[in-house]
């Protein structure tokens, strides 16, 4: 940036002083994600607080060639959402204050939802409406609908509502010019060329800043009923999650916390783990208009390998239960500020049949390098958060796990995104060909590479980065 100063009164002049933050201290909550892992200094931080003063934003960037770091809740595991090191200190656009949802149709089941809307001001608005929201994940309080598109994010009830791409039923962006695109429409169907939604979902802020959404809408189903279920192993728990999405057409979720990490949460919950779990462990949830206990129940009597169940209906028992999964994220990070070494996270998928195959060789890397192996995840999809507490040799580690992820037909990043952190591991799920067709899409609607540089980027192309 020729002028931060120049820069600064110039936004100013759009979004208000208040919003255009210099100071070190002002702009440092910006500036490092939520692993403590990806951090760089920002130019400026500015907090526009409508569509037309992002578009303003963009449209000066742009003007001057600076780059464009789009951040929503800054939750992000990948260092997508902060700056990176090397070249001219770049702009944060934090999206957070475009935070109202409006136009909530029961009907219809669907609301419009601000970019900065977190993802509990969306289940709270959802509820008060007799409703619920389709996507739920730990970092609800914080995440924003803009990043939870950004990134497509899964959370744990994939299995029965799908990623936060079908959730969208309509989106308004700004591209890096100021131009407006997409509809808020919300029509459930509609075949009129280019789908925004479907575009920009998982495009990391590399294409568009998305500035509201039409969002799905799913019935509140009163009657829950969680399950806490130990089995013998990796593969009986696969068993498990293939009769209970069978058999069940009430099932909400499908989650796996292997014995280690099941052990680090119950620590820092300073609570005895409610089953006894040697193996893996299996958290089942189940929600209908009646009560689908029963159902359940015959399901996991008749399922192999179960060494151990917890069952509980009512709302503070299962809390007690799902506080084993949920508050994971949470017990990790503890460990890893006390350790003084920030977690390496990877977020992989493979078919369900290979997970035991895939565990196995995660765990001998991270028994080589030295590193403890906590995972867990999202047993319905296969997806399994790998995080190892200080690991000494991050690239190998990489190199070793997500090689074998691709060979088994798996992803390098499930719900996570590339952000920086997975760039250079693309070319493992990708062809040169779908690398090229991305950087060209990419040009055409950002043509001056302001957006997110470096994100999405394998580094082949120089003008990626
Ligand atoms: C989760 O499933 O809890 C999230 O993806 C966060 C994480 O992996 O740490
Ligand atoms: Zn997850």
């Amino acid at each position: 940036m020729d002028d931060p100063g120049l820069a600064a009164a110039a936004l100013a002049a759009i979004v208000g002083d208040a919003h255009v933050l210099v100071d070190p201290d002002l702009r440092a909550g910006y500036e490092t994600d939520w692993t403590g892992r990806y951090h760089a200094s920002a130019a400026i931080v500015v907090r526009p607080g409508s569509r037309d003063e992002v578009a303003a934003v963009l449209a000066h960037c742009n003007d001057h060639r600076v780059a464009v770091i789009p951040q929503a809740g800054n939750t992000g595991l990948v260092g997508g959402s902060v700056p990176r090191s090397g070249g001219p200190r770049p702009v944060v656009l934090s999206t957070r204050r475009l935070d109202r949802m409006t136009d909530l149709d029961a009907d219809a089941l669907q609301v419009t939802a601000g970019a900065g809307t977190t993802i509990a001001a969306w289940q709270a608005g959802a509820r008060a409406a007799g409703l619920d929201t389709p996507v739920d994940f730990a970092a609800r309080d914080s995440a924003t609908i803009g990043g939870a598109i950004a990134t497509n994010a899964g959370g744990s009830r994939v299995v029965r509502y799908g990623t936060m791409r079908h959730q969208v039923v309509g989106i308004e962006a700004v591209l890096a010019d100021g131009r407006v695109v997409g509809s808020l429409a919300g029509l459930p169907k509609e075949t009129a060329g280019l789908h925004w939604p479907s575009l920009l979902a998982g495009s990391e802020g590399t294409l568009a800043v998305v500035t509201a959404a039409r969002l799905r809408l799913v019935p509140r189903h009163e009657r829950v009923v969680t399950a806490m279920v130990a089995l013998a192993t990796v593969d009986d728990a696969v068993a498990l999650a293939g009769t209970l999405r069978t058999a069940l057409s009430t099932l909400d979720s499908v989650e796996i916390v292997l014995p280690a990490a099941v052990a680090l949460v119950a620590r820092h919950l300073g609570e005895r783990a409610p089953v006894d779990a040697s193996g893996p462990v299996v958290i089942v949830e189940c929600a209908a208009h009646v009560d689908p206990t029963d159902e359940l129940a015959t399901v996991l009597a008749s399922a192999t390998g179960v060494t151990d169940t917890a069952v509980a209906t009512d709302p503070a028992r299962r809390d007690h239960l799902v506080r084993f999964r949920d508050r994971m994220t949470e017990a990790i990070a503890a460990q890893a500020g006390a350790d003084g070494t920030p977690t390496f996270k990877l977020d992989v998928a493979v078919p369900l049949h290979a997970l035991g195959a895939l565990l196995d060789v995660a765990e001998r890397a991270a028994d080589r390098d030295g590193a403890t192996l906590i995972a867990f995840g999202h047993l319905a999809e296969g997806n399994l958060h790998l995080n190892h507490l200080h690991a000494t040799d991050t690239t190998l580690l990489a190199d070793t796990v997500l090689a074998e992820v691709a060979r088994l037909g798996g992803t390098i990043s499930a719900e996570h995104g590339i952000g920086v952190a997975k760039a250079a591991w693309l070319p493992l799920i990708r062809s040169d060909g779908d690398l090229a067709a991305q950087r060209s899409i990419r040009a055409a609607l950002d043509p001056r590479g302001i957006m997110n540089p470096g994100v999405l980027a394998t580094g082949h192309d120089p003008a990626e980065l």
